[in-house]
């Protein structure tokens, strides 16, 4: 937890506008703040992790599932890191994360978009893998980072809506169809993971919705060219 807080620090008080700006400053906090722990082995290389060259961020089995809680972000640091930076000249005021998990992505991410003026931020799961922990460096460093387990998003429009919950088609179609009128912007998570094909053809039929819509933008850089996570962003409003 300590690694979280340390970030958390980094973001908010420690990093300059700059240094937020540089992608390559950023994945490389967001490898040492500490990957989930995954045993998932590459499509493209059995031998190897599916995180590739990151695995050398990831948490230990140990660290990462301890009991009911868990720690880690689950993402690529460096697409991470490029959205981020995306992000941080789109105005985002508001944000709700679908699929909490252990929450470190989502702290990660308010913290950082704070520093470019978001005031309000949901974080909604239909299970509790976030640790009171993680919630007190929420509470301690005054993040206004909101976590609704199975308690309804508040009503109105948002600025940026990360869909992350359940990547089956029909649950990642229906939390498109759900929030596509209440988003400024839509995020995906995994776009482009060969572990995820409901993921990657609703992103495929957003695109093509309007093969010249000029407002994507998909960050799918991975160390070791593997087809693994991918993000996805979305204007809806043009
Ligand atoms: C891939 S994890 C989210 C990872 C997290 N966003 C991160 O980057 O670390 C998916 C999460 O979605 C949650 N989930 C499953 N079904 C859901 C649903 N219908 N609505 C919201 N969350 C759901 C799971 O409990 C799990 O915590």
């Amino acid at each position: 937890m300590e690694r979280l807080d340390n970030m958390v620090r980094w973001l908010l008080y420690s990093s300059s506008i700059e240094d937020l700006r540089n992608v390559d400053m950023v994945s490389q906090k967001i490898g040492e703040c500490g990957l989930v722990w995954e045993a998932r082995r590459a499509l493209a290389d059995g031998s190897m992790s599916i995180y590739g060259d990151d695995h050398v961020y990831m948490l230990s089995r140990e660290e990462t599932l301890q009991g009911q809680y868990h720690n880690g972000l689950w993402q690529t640091p460096g697409q991470l890191a490029g959205a981020l930076v995306h992000l941080s000249s789109q105005n985002i005021d508001s944000f709700v994360e679908i699929g909490t998990y252990a929450g470190w992505t989502c702290t990660v991410i308010v913290a950082y978009l704070m520093r470019f003026g978001l005031n309000s931020a949901y974080t909604y799961d239909v299970e509790q893998f976030c640790s009171p922990l993680t919630q007190t460096i929420w509470k301690n460093h005054n993040m206004p980072l909101v976590y609704l387990l199975n308690e309804p998003i508040p009503p109105g429009d948002y600025d940026l809506i990360f869909i992350d919950g359940n990547h089956e088609y029909p649950y990642v179609k229906a939390d498109y169809e759900m929030y596509k009128s209440r988003a400024r912007m839509l995020m995906f998570h995994d776009i482009n993971d060969a572990y995820c094909p409901g993921v990657r053809q609703i992103w495929k039929e957003i695109k093509t919705l309007d093969p010249k819509h000029p407002f994507f933008v998909e960050f799918t850089q991975h160390p070791n060219g593997f087809e693994l996570m991918g993000i996805g962003i979305v204007n809806m409003t043009k």
